[in-house]
């Protein structure tokens, strides 16, 4: 078994093409705090791997040991290669395809970076522990809205019509208009907020 990483969340090991996630102990939080959360995400996290068909295949999970064990998707994962991409529109109207796939099945992801995508002939999610259910188009928008943030910071070069490709990539989801018409909401309130909190300064 190989240690590939030490998250802040959880270590990740590497065995016979199988990921073992085990969430760690946070000694800055209160041990009984803490134990919940662990649990709560690991669980949360299983759950929805079993729903999820761009996601690594749910083997088995511990909510007592904290870990999940998974298939391991070999792949590239794209915060390494984004920026390189030479088919970078192409990718980025795949990744609104998979978005809007994971929202059509009520699927929220909560952390939809370019950390949690990896990229082979297809796109995969992964980390699921912020993740929950919901139809609402409020959720699905600012799940979205999240993802312009993580181009804007990390991947700023043509972020603006980069996040176009993929918007025009969610176009497949039956409830685009909606949710279109939210995320133009949640970024004006983001606007907003900004202003006023300079403002405040
Ligand atoms: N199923 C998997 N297949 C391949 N690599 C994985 C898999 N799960 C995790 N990884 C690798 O481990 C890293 C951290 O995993 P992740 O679930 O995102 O945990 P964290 O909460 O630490 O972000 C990923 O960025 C990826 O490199
Ligand atoms: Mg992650």
């Amino acid at each position: 078994m190989k240690l590939i990483k030490q998250g802040a969340e959880a270590n990740i090991y590497l065995n016979n093409k199988k990921i073992i996630k085990e969430r760690i102990k946070k000694n800055y939080r209160i041990e009984q705090i803490d134990s919940k959360i662990r649990k709560f995400r690991t669980r949360r996290e299983s759950k929805i791997l079993e729903k999820v068909d761009n996601a690594p295949n749910l083997i088995k999970s511990s909510d007592k040991e904290m870990k999940i064990e998974m298939g391991y998707i070999d792949g590239e994962v794209l915060s390494r290669i984004f920026d390189s991409l030479e088919e970078k529109n192409k990718i980025c109207l795949l990744i609104g395809g998979k978005i809007a796939d994971l929202h059509d099945k009520e699927i929220i992801h909560g952390d939809l970076t370019t950390s949690n995508m990896i990229l082979n002939d297809d796109l995969y999610f992964i980390d699921f522990g912020l993740s929950f259910f919901s139809k609402k188009v409020e959720d699905k928008a600012v799940d979205l809205h999240l993802f312009k943030e993580v181009l804007k910071s990390r991947h700023h070069k043509n972020y603006e019509e980069n996040f176009k490709l993929v918007l025009e990539g969610y176009k497949k989801s039956k409830d685009h208009k909606d949710v279109f018409d939210r995320l133009e909401k949640v970024e004006t309130r983001g606007r907003y907020k900004k202003k006023h909190l300079n403002k405040q300064q």
